[in-house]
């Protein structure tokens, strides 16, 4: 699990992966401050009873706080080739997922190898994200997909390689450090804390636990459901919600990039939808996203550029609508796997 930069990561350099066993609650002081009222939660939300019904539907206008671009400052790109042509399922095309356009990418990936234990698990992985874009990183499993986020978040240590966010090079930080340089990071697992109400997990995202009332509803906006079911524990939200609810806490402080590890795992069809719906919200407020997705409908819902891993490493890159309208391309460099499982 990973609840959540300030909350439970330790201050020094702590990489290594050391932390896949985190607290199950948060400590006794932190419950305690929890309790104390938020001033600044809005009324429309509080004032929703804890037993209502309703889901995901509806929802308001929101305020449009975008995280666009904040703490990127323009540089020169570190890849100097052009983006390769796309090409066979190895060695081609792994880079350049900035796509020519003219923006450098706000993360930058370079020959990254890491290794878990005495395994090379990530041994090559070359990857662009540009700024204010939507990037998949997709590919079979156990190809490194997770091991890659993680990796840039300094949960697994660069063994050769660079990881450049907003001109700054992460590679020899830790956790702590990568998450308060401005990345925010939903896992897999979702890092929720289910004994908890909605509103306290999300003010565990919180810098202070005070969340700012413009930024929240922008969040309700994007996930209506949290604001109906604001005073539940979060155990008792559907699977889709929970997704919401990982999602909202992780941006509940507006970050430059989100790193979001297959969100809509597990999630049955019409919640997918529902899903893909309030991530294309955050979308087109020009929120940076590098994204983990194994259901090539929404990849391509979502989807501005793509990179496929195989292996450990990046074996292609270019934009999504170039993957979405080449099947033979498609299943030379991910197979079955992706049309199986949407
Ligand atoms: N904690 C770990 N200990 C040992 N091996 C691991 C660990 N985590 C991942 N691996 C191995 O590293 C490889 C890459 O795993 P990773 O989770 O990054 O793949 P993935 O592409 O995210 O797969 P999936 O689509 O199943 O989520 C796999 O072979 C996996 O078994
Ligand atoms: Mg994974």
């Amino acid at each position: 699990m990973f609840p959540g930069p300030g909350l439970t990561l330790p201050e020094g350099d702590d990489r290594a992966g050391r932390r896949d066993r985190l607290p199950l609650g948060p400590p006794a002081a932190l419950q305690e401050e929890l309790r104390a009222p938020d001033p600044h939660v809005p009324p429309a939300a509080a004032a929703v009873p804890a037993g209502a019904q309703g889901g995901a539907a509806g929802g308001g206008d929101g305020s449009a706080l975008s995280s666009r671009g904040a703490g990127a400052p323009p540089r020169r790109p570190l890849f100097a080739q052009p983006p390769p042509e796309t090409g066979g399922p190895r060695g081609h095309g792994a880079r350049g997922a900035a796509g020519g356009h003219g923006h450098p990418p706000l993360l930058s990936l370079a020959g990254v190898h890491a290794d878990i234990g005495r395994y090379k698990v990530l041994q090559g992985v070359d990857l662009d994200v540009p700024a204010g874009e939507v990037t998949m990183l997709l590919g079979r499993n156990g190809v490194g997909k997770t091991t890659t986020l993680r990796t840039v978040m300094g949960l697994w240590r660069v063994r050769e390689g660079r990881v450049a966010f907003a001109g700054r090079e992460l590679s020899r930080l830790g956790p702590a450090a990568i998450a308060r340089a401005g990345i925010g990071y939903v896992p897999e697992d979702m890092g929720i804390f289910g004994d908890l109400t909605v509103e306290e997990n999300m003010r565990l995202g919180a810098r202070r636990r005070r969340m700012r009332p413009e930024r929240l509803d922008w969040l309700l906006a994007a996930f209506p459901a949290l604001g109906t079911f604001w005073h539940r524990p979060a155990g008792t939200l559907s699977g889709g919600q929970k997704q919401m609810l990982s999602l909202a806490r992780v941006m509940v402080e507006p970050r430059p990039l989100y790193l979001i590890d297959e969100p809509t795992k597990g999630l049955a069809p019409a919640i997918v939808s529902v899903l893909v719906g309030a991530l294309k919200r955050l979308k087109s407020e020009g929120t940076t996203i590098l994204m983990v997705e194994q259901n090539f409908a929404a990849a391509r819902a979502l989807g501005d550029h793509a990179a496929v891993m195989d292996d450990g490493r990046t074996v292609w890159s270019g934009p999504m609508a170039a993957l979405a309208e080449d099947a033979a391309l498609r299943d030379r460099l991910m197979g079955l796997h992706l049309e199986a499982r949407r």
